[in-house]
């Protein structure tokens, strides 16, 4: 007679379903809790969901696929922390959909690049790399400078998020236009990327 352990090992349409079982009950136990987790669901202090200008300019990001080069998540390893700063920290991606942490580096992580240079630094960098990095192999994004932002979407979007549980106020959905009127894809970037990383306050 067969036990119920053989039957399992002698049908593998069956092994199968009950691997996959398993194997997701065990995913489940690992990222549920997350979801309830103060640590990870609660913003760090100061932390603020996007304007309207930087919210532009990281769904050009986005768009033109900056993370394919470059990470946002500085990792805790001394080697990181030496050249990055402090490591990031879940409660600094609140505001981060979808997170944009990334898994390759042609290019140094971003994570804590707000404030490192200055604006004119970014757009010369953004205009055409080589003029400020001359062995750089990160590509030009010239007509940054000169296309202007589509403001037809960008309440929609922030309405979105709000849903999402971003605290957008009525009147920042309402001025978001107006913010982006004359504005350009560059100005946005480079609002994006002064904001990355500076909220966390570590005390030394
Ligand atoms: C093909 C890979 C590649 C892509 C795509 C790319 N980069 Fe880069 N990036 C690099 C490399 C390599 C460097 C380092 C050399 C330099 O500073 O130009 C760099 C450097 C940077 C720096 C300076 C970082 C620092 O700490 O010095 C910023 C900011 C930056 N990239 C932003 C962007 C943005 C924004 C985009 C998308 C519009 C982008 N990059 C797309 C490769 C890339």
């Amino acid at each position: 007679m067969s036990t119920s352990h053989e039957k399992v090992e002698t049908n593998i349409g069956l092994m199968i379903i009950l691997i996959l079982f398993v194997v997701s009950l065990g995913g489940l136990t690992q990222i549920v809790p997350l979801f309830f987790q103060d640590s990870t669901t609660t913003p760090i202090e100061g932390l603020e969901p996007y304007g309207a200008l930087e919210l532009s300019g990281r769904d050009i990001y986005v768009s033109e696929g900056c993370y394919l080069c470059h990470s946002q998540m500085i990792r805790p390893f001394r080697a990181e922390t030496e050249r990055y700063g402090h490591y990031s920290v879940a409660g600094e991606f609140v505001y981060d959909r979808p997170f944009q942490w990334g898994s390759k580096r042609t290019g140094p992580d971003l994570h804590r690049v707000g404030g490192r240079y200055s604006d004119e630094w970014h757009r010369v960098h953004l205009i055409n790399p080589r003029d400020v990095v001359p062995e750089s192999v990160m590509p030009a994004y010239p007509w940054f400078e000169t296309t202007p932002l589509d403001a037809s979407t960008i309440q929609k979007k922030m309405e979105v998020l709000r849903v999402l549980g971003h605290p957008y106020t009525d009147e920042q959905i309402a001025n978001a236009p107006a913010l982006l009127e004359g504005k350009t894809q560059l100005d946005a970037m480079v609002a994006y990327l002064q904001g990355l990383g500076i909220h966390l306050k570590v005390r030394r």
